[in-house]
């Protein structure tokens, strides 16, 4: 009696499942597919399905959003430095505070304008993921590393978690930036 009573329900669900998979399934296709080919595939696939706009775009579009990720995970991260620094002035915060403070204000900027070829401040902005790519790795990358390191070995950076996820955002970023090239 028990199977009886699911069976219609569930047939409904199945039959749902058969009609609407084949256009689901191409998108998630795609975000599957992009994420295989990063070092990091759940941060990816999270990432990317945080917003709405993957389920309806291409790789560029999906390289789009993950730089929108890296810069809110940036500026999350400047913002703990700045309250950090208005707590108290220390060198190496304060090394961590211009990094960030340039990645978020003009470098994750630049690498959107790469990709959108949209300009800023009236410029004209080609598209060219090659140059998005090189400025993922030595414009916030490198930075990340430098803001790190800036608390030598005795130290532990107060923002090890947050630089942790605004570099591991960057990686996935570039890799994705690099299947455009
Ligand atoms: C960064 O975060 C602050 C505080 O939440 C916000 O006011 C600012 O607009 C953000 N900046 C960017 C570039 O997202």
């Amino acid at each position: 009696m028990k199977i009886v009573s699911t069976s219609g329900p569930l047939l409904t669900i199945f039959i749902i499942q058969i009609v609407f998979l084949p256009i689901s399934h191409c998108r998630a296709d795609l975000i599957d597919q992009t994420c295989k080919q990063t070092p990091n595939y759940n941060l990816c696939v999270s990432s990317l399905k945080s917003n709405p706009r993957s389920s309806a775009t291409d790789v560029k579009g999906l390289a789009i959003i993950m730089v929108e990720v890296l810069k809110s995970k940036a500026n999350e991260t400047l913002n703990k430095i700045w309250a950090q620094l208005l707590r108290h002035e220390d060198p190496a915060v304060r090394n961590c505070y211009d990094h960030y403070g340039y990645m978020v204000g003009a470098f994750i900027r630049d690498i959107y304008g790469d990709l959108t070829s949209r300009g800023v401040g009236g410029n004209f902005v080609r598209y060219n993921p090659a140059q998005a790519e090189r400025r993922l790795h030595d414009d916030v990358i490198r930075r990340v590393d430098h803001c790190r390191h800036g608390f030598g070995k005795g130290r532990q950076s107060p923002f090890g978690k947050e630089n942790k996820a605004t570099r591991e955002a960057a990686v996935v970023a570039a890799a994705i930036v690099r299947i455009l090239i």
